[in-house]
């Protein structure tokens, strides 16, 4: 391409400080270094955690920086040593990397990665130089794939091919949110036929956990949330029945007891608060449940909690990305979309141009969107 192996200037959504609006700017993307990836970012989608990173919530989120992490789009070069990809190239940037080389990316029964978030902050390359700059200063990226930015560098081990079929401005959910909530019901908790489920939150991740419920032939999916608007939705998606805490002033788990007797078989947390992940930890089969926490609580968070919750044989598992390879597993989620076999454009709340960014995390905020797609 013509771009290829120059500076490229373009848009980009940019926090410069936390707790501030982004600002649409035009940056400077440096082209890959060796074992790199330049993407032209067709199409983002907005998840609580990009929120959650303007908000300055991640200590080792370094400001100013270029979130977004739920991209889709084309490769426009590669550095040197790239095999994976080639220019032209639909692709998918993944949150969670797989460098297929780490103990854990040996390990079949693992998606976790060294090359993670959790072991190195992802807000520079991996010479720990940045590739963005913007008026003169340098700009960090966030996770290693910055998908507010219509030009993006990423490692390699951090992109996956996808099929040349699929619409981007749709198939972007499937880098974080849908495979989040899906993977927690069918991989991580492994939910049975004519089981029950309870879900706690219903954004985009436990939207999604309640689709992958259904499709597991889950029986009763019970659908928990504070915003009764949220339960349309959830009902189109599967659910069976929709509680609203505030309706009720005894504790939620005590609701979801009477309702199904002995509890629930599965429970998962799709809030990332700590008093409802105790309660959707209470809230299943005191002997043969098992909780799944799918929402991210704040780092660094202390939970005091009944080691009784536990005694009896109650399993509490957390789930990273749904427990999906990344890089493996994204682009058959792709084949999977274009045939059907999950419907995630129902998550699609809002089509919005990146320059109203701003406007896609009011709505988030205000709780009436599921997921705004922006568009470069
Ligand atoms: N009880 C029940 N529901 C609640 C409560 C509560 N106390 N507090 C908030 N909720 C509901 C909100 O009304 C909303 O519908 O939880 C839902 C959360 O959805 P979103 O904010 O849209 O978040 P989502 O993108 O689905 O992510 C959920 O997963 O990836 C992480 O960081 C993310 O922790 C977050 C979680
Ligand atoms: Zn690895
Ligand atoms: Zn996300």
């Amino acid at each position: 391409m013509a771009t290829s192996g120059k500076v490229i200037r373009c848009r980009a959504a940019v926090a410069w400080a936390p707790g501030k609006p982004l600002s649409v700017e035009e940056v400077e993307v440096a082209p890959p270094k060796a074992r790199e990836v330049r993407v032209k970012i067709v199409a983002t989608a907005i998840c609580r955690t990009d929120d959650h990173v303007l908000q300055g919530h991640f200590p080792n989120v370094e400001f100013p920086v270029i979130p977004g992490h739920e991209g889709a789009g084309i490769v426009e070069s590669t550095g040197e040593g790239v095999t994976s990809v080639k220019p032209g190239d639909k692709v998918i940037p993944l949150c969670l990397p797989q460098c297929g080389e780490c103990c854990f990316c040996l390990n079949p029964d693992s998606n976790y990665c060294t090359k993670s978030h959790f072991y190195e902050s992802q807000t520079l390359m991996l010479d720990k130089t940045s590739r963005f700059t913007c008026k003169g200063k340098q700009v960090h990226h966030f996770l290693w794939i910055s998908t507010f930015a219509e030009y993006t560098v990423m490692p390699e081990y951090a992109v996956a091919k996808i099929d040349a079929a699929a619409p981007l401005d749709k198939v972007c959910l499937l880098g974080c949110g849908f495979p989040t909530g899906y993977g927690a019901a069918i991989n991580t908790a492994k939910v049975k036929p004519g089981s029950t489920c309870a879900v706690f939150g219903l954004g985009g991740v436990g939207l999604s956990v309640v689709m992958g419920c259904k499709a597991a032939g889950a029986s009763r999916i019970i659908a928990v949330d504070i915003n009764k608007d949220k339960f349309a939705k959830a009902k189109e998606l599967g659910a069976t029945d929709c509680v609203n805490p505030k309706d009720f002033t005894k504790p939620i788990q005590e609701v979801l007891a009477e309702m199904t007797g002995c509890g629930v078989d599965y429970s998962f947390e799709a809030i990332g608060h700590k008093d409802t992940l105790i309660a959707a930890l209470a809230s299943c089969n005191i002997s043969t449940g098992v909780c799944v926490m799918a929402g991210e609580v704040a780092s660094g968070s202390v939970i005091p909690f009944d080691p009784l919750l536990l005694l009896c044989g109650r399993t509490w598992r957390g789930t990273v990305v749904g427990g999906w390879k990344m890089r493996d597993s994204v682009p058959k989620l792709v084949s999977g979309y274009l045939e059907k076999k999950f419907n995630s454009d129902l998550l699609i709340t809002h089509t919005l141009p990146i320059a109203e960014v701003n406007k896609g995390f009011e709505l988030l905020r205000a709780g009436k969107s599921i997921r705004s797609v922006l568009l470069f």
